[in-house]
């Protein structure tokens, strides 16, 4: 008896709170916000460059910006959210480290009445669902940016290409994403192997060391495939350690547009680079004010980026970062 009543009481709990949790929370029109943003972690220049965007916004448009790092832990990340929702801001923008564990954050906040914004990486759309418990994901296509650098290779790359991957943190959209276009596409040409993969978290040095492994245990290895440019410079620098000549014996692919990475194809050490843009802010801006006003807004506001080559690097340095 006891059980069932246990069962049934969580049943009622269940069906009194799901309408309170269907609301979106709404956004007043004021003439200026508090707005929270959660940044992952800030040890690269595309980290940097989307903050630098987002207090440029907060700056413009004369809101506050309530700044947070979690210095690359999902766990610090929660609780920095959890700390906006208790400081009642007006509307929390998160960059959600991983796809599954940043969920409970973004449902506390929709629980508690606060709107919330998703930039650069998703979470889990089985889990919490962008335009019915967070108002947008604003990012680029990052599936398309794998397959975009794997086209490139099917047209560019002659002969037979074997392939070490370096793989972005484990869990994170584009991590996840980036591997599936680059993988799916490459399917379609048997010339191509992957013959290792593994995460560099994003990170130039681990990047480097995770190369340096890779290519010791496959020295045949003609291509690297980096789901960014800091992992691509670390393994220009584990290559030219292992006496390889990026560019020529080994071809380098990345993702992202740094300047970095727009030295590295003009010194012929990278091939190409998908630029993935982070510059969050004024997408920001626009979907607060939008959504104040009531308009329908898109689940996902799609950044449209830029893939940088020998051809238009060059030109490029005005727009990296
Ligand atoms: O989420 C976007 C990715 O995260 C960028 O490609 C990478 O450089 C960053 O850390």
């Amino acid at each position: 008896m006891r059980y069932v009543g246990n069962v049934l009481a969580a049943a009622v709990v269940f069906v009194v709170a799901q309408p309170v949790l269907a609301e979106m929370p709404t956004l007043p029109v004021k003439d200026s916000y508090v707005v929270g943003f959660s940044q992952t972690e800030s040890n690269n220049p595309w980290r940097l460059a989307e903050t630098a965007s987002m207090e440029k916004m907060a700056a413009d448009n004369g809101w506050q910006l309530v700044f947070t790092d979690a210095a690359g832990s999902a766990a610090k990340q929660v609780a920095d959210v959890q700390s906006m929702i208790a400081q009642r801001l007006d509307i929390i923008v998160i960059a959600p480290r991983e796809e599954i564990p940043l969920v409970p954050a973004v449902m506390a906040a929709k629980a508690a009445g606060i709107p919330v914004i998703l930039v650069d990486r998703n979470v889990d759309q089985s889990l919490a669902v962008a335009g019915a418990d967070y108002i947008t994901f604003i990012g680029s296509d990052f599936i398309d940016q794998g397959s975009t650098a794997a086209k490139w290779l099917l047209e560019n790359f002659e002969g037979e290409g074997k392939i070490i991957q370096l793989e972005g943190t484990t869990g994170s959209s584009p991590a996840n994403d980036r591997a599936k276009g680059f993988v799916d596409t490459i399917a379609s040409d048997d010339r191509f192997t992957v013959v290792a993969s593994q995460s560099g978290d994003f990170a130039r040095d681990l990047g480097r060391q995770v190369a340096e492994a890779l290519i010791q245990a496959h020295p045949d290895a003609n291509i690297i495939y980096a789901h960014n440019d800091e992992m691509a410079i670390g393994a220009i620098t584990a290559l030219e350690a292992a006496g390889k000549v990026p560019g020529k014996d080994v071809m380098v692919i990345s993702i992202d547009g740094t300047c970095d990475a727009m030295q590295a194809i003009l010194d012929g050490k990278m091939a190409i680079t998908v630029g993935s843009s982070p510059f969050m802010g004024p997408h920001v801006a626009e979907v607060m004010k939008a959504y104040a006003a009531g308009e329908a807004i898109a689940p996902w506001t799609k950044i449209v980026d830029q893939t940088f080559t020998p051809a238009n690097a060059s030109t490029a340095p005005e727009n990296c970062f």
